[in-house]
């Protein structure tokens, strides 16, 4: 069996069927979520502070992407693997877009690459969607910018609400296979989703985009404390994964493990 392609992205709007998409950080995680079927899975730069222990996406690296990317690729055989351009190896202009892109598509091994902005990302996208590497947009909540936006909604307002429609459409004039649209109201995402011919994948957007993403430490209860309100936690794996450490704890203070079955003579 294949890998999902682009193409097979594109044809389900078409054919007005919704998907999903989950980030991922490493292989054995990756291979969880093919085996579950979910057929895009992004290498996010969100695993600055979901997997790397930073307090935001801003520091993460390329090389980090590289690394990270690869794994999640070798993991997986069957899902579309899109890596994220972080913060720092794009901003510079088309070019520096290039170079960064061609390192995930080369050495990491990802089908497609995402970057933050709209109109003012319109330059990069184009350049690498005509050099042969797919792009998918990103807009509203750009979190690296979040020494000049914070961490708000984003297009309230008429003013705002415009902006956005023209950073969509910028985004799809270059050349962009899908969009994501973070923390946007739900009657403008369903506005965009309305007005592209390219997918919209929502987080914190409503549920008329074409598709939705979660970042898979929120939905698997691995973030600390709540879940962002546009999240849902579907499995509590933070308090799994601790009783397990503290039942192994246990044993092995009490002399109960290793037991026969675990033991060699
Ligand atoms: O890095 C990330 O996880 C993302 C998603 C929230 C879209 O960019
Ligand atoms: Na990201």
């Amino acid at each position: 069996s294949r890998r999902i392609t682009v193409h097979d992205i594109t044809a389900a709007k078409e054919r007005g069927e919704k998907w999903p998409m989950l980030t991922a950080y490493d292989a054995m995680t990756a291979s969880v979520f093919d085996e579950a079927g979910i057929p895009v899975m992004l290498v996010g730069d969100s695993m600055g502070n979901c997997h790397l222990g930073y307090e935001t996406t801003v520091p993460v690296t390329l090389d980090e992407m590289t690394m990270l990317s690869a794994a999640v690729v070798r993991g997986t055989k069957r899902a579309l693997i899109v890596g994220d351009l972080p913060f720092g190896s794009y901003q510079e202009g088309p070019v520096q877009a290039l170079r960064s892109a061609m390192r995930l598509v080369k050495d990491a091994g990802v089908g497609a690459v995402k970057l933050e902005g709209g109109e003012r990302s319109h330059g990069q996208i184009e350049l690498l969607v005509r050099s042969g590497i797919p792009v998918m947009g990103h807009i509203g909540l750009t979190p690296q910018s979040v020494n000049t936006l914070g961490y708000r909604v984003q297009g309230r307002g008429e003013e705002a609400a415009q902006q956005l429609l023209r950073d969509a459409k910028a985004v799809q004039d270059a050349g962009a296979f899908a969009v994501v649209l973070e923390l946007v109201p739900a009657e403008l995402a369903a506005e965009v989703t309305g007005l592209l011919h390219i997918p919209t994948i929502g987080i914190g957007a409503g549920v008329d985009t074409d598709a939705q993403v979660l970042v898979y430490t929120d939905m698997a209860g691995l973030t600390p404390g709540k879940a962002p309100r546009f999240s849902k936690k579907y499995v509590d794996l933070r308090r799994a994964l601790g009783d397990a450490a503290r039942e192994f704890a246990d044993e092995v203070t009490a002399g109960t493990f290793p037991q026969a079955e675990h033991t060699f003579h």
